[in-house]
């Protein structure tokens, strides 16, 4: 009976192989484990192939200057909720949304961000979502070069040109781990 049920499985994986499901992309965490633990923020491109176009430093910036990806500390605050919720950290400070602008700094206000919960951002990826935005742009190039140094990044307006990004999560394993700022 077993072996019949394994034959009979392993006719079936050659007859139509099963699609390879959450494929990691850039190390960037799949669905259900995005914004947990220390990571780095990636920003993936909205369209064509969501490539990597970088990552946000310490203060929240856009960066395409890989030594100037900041490290994040996600707080979950959702126990019991459907939908996660979490504030982030750097050791800039904690991270916020001033106007549409993403930024950390010591004297922000820690954000209560979600994720992307609507079917139009990276299929198998977690977004960040904060409110009702979460497809973000600067107002010069996107994404910004390297030579011009990391840039402000804001939630678009759809007059910025260039790529849009989503805000994913790439954990980091074995490398520096902040403690997070206790909150009141
Ligand atoms: C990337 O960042 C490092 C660290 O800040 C800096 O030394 C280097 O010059 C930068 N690279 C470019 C191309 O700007």
């Amino acid at each position: 009976m077993r072996i019949s049920t394994v034959l009979s499985l392993a006719g079936l994986a050659t007859a139509a192989p099963v699609p390879e499901a959450e494929a990691p992309k850039f190390g960037i965490a799949p669905a259900g484990q995005g914004f947990f633990g220390a990571g780095q923020v990636r920003t993936l491109w909205n369209q064509g192939d969501h490539s990597n176009l970088g990552c946000l430093t310490n203060t929240g910036l856009w960066t395409t200057n890989e030594s100037q990806c900041g490290t994040f500390v996600s707080k979950e605050l959702t126990t019991g909720h459907s939908v996660k919720t979490f504030q982030l950290f750097t050791s800039a400070g904690p991270c916020s949304i001033y106007g549409a602008k993403f930024y950390c700094d010591k004297n922000a206000t820690p954000f209560l961000f979600g994720l992307w919960p609507w079917p139009n951002s990276i299929p198998g990826v977690d977004s960040l979502r904060a409110g009702q935005y979460g497809l973000m742009a600067t107002f010069g190039n996107n994404p910004p070069l390297k030579e011009e140094g990391p840039q402000e990044i804001h939630f678009v307006t759809y007059r910025e040109t260039g790529k849009y990004v989503w805000l994913t999560w790439a954990p980091l394993r074995g490398g520096p781990i902040l403690t997070p700022v206790p909150i009141e």
